[in-house]
């Protein structure tokens, strides 16, 4: 079966644009896993632009299946291992992004990256690493011991949402998660995902997990303007 992690980054967004504590992030995440999400996802940015330190404390307490995004620095390590979540994902960061524009490079950086799993896999973190479909990035998240890998599927899903030939990318993410599982790497796609993407990708049967945020966020304020408009005007109209 396959798993749908939530990121709720955006949450947090909307809540910080006014500096109080609504919306509530415990409570949205809780609210996530009961409409049938498997997982969390959250991105412990080091400029913290949407969750805290606080926000992660309360999640990692509050026993929901959480996949901690962080990027791969001892300073990120160490706080991973004081929350203790259930799942990490390493990825890469840069200050002036507006969100994870590429994957690990998982060369250049091979020594910390591995060191950084083989800690978090010693104390039985499922480790994930963020990666740009390709075989040599395989290889190498292989040779550091990760669990899973999550293929940047950013480029395809630009490749769609602007009707463009996207099937040379749908190729190579296919190749990619095939090879992966078939030297036991579990699967893992995310990034830039929605309604059309998650269809097209979800047919690609070695991928076992979707993490997917702005576009399930954006979406729920669209589809649930209804209910709370009902209940204000209630209010406002009787
Ligand atoms: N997976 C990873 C590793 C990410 O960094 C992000 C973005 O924070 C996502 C999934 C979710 O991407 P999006 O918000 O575009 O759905």
């Amino acid at each position: 079966m396959k798993r749908l992690g939530v990121n709720i980054d955006h949450v947090a967004t909307i809540r910080n644009a006014r500096g109080g504590d609504h919306p509530y992030l415990l409570k949205v995440a809780r609210q996530v896993i009961s409409f049938g999400a498997d997982s969390i996802t959250v991105h412990l940015r080091e400029d913290r632009r949407h969750i805290n330190d606080n926000d992660l404390n309360k999640l990692s307490k509050a026993k929901i299946p959480l996949n901690l995004e962080i990027a791969c620095n001892y300073k990120m390590m160490n706080i991973a291992l004081k929350n203790n979540p259930k799942f990490v994902c390493l990825v890469p960061e840069k200050r002036n992004e507006l969100t994870t524009e590429g994957g690990l490079n998982v060369i250049k950086y091979f020594k910390k990256i591995k060191f950084i799993v083989n800690k978090l896999n010693s104390k039985k973190i499922r480790t994930s690493l963020f990666i740009n479909p390709t075989i040599k990035n395989i290889n190498y998240s292989k040779k550091i011991n990760a669990s899973c890998i999550e293929i940047h599927t950013g480029k395809i899903s630009n490749l769609i949402k602007k009707r463009k030939n996207y099937k040379k990318e749908l190729k190579l993410i296919k190749i990619c998660a095939n090879y992966a599982d078939s030297i036991g790497i579990e699967v893992h796609a995310g990034h830039g995902m929605d309604y059309k993407t998650t269809k097209i990708l979800s047919k690609i049967k070695e991928i076992n997990e979707f993490n997917i945020g702005h576009f399930i966020i954006g979406e729920a304020i669209s589809v649930g303007l209804k209910n709370v408009i009902k209940k204000i005007n209630k209010t406002i109209k009787k």
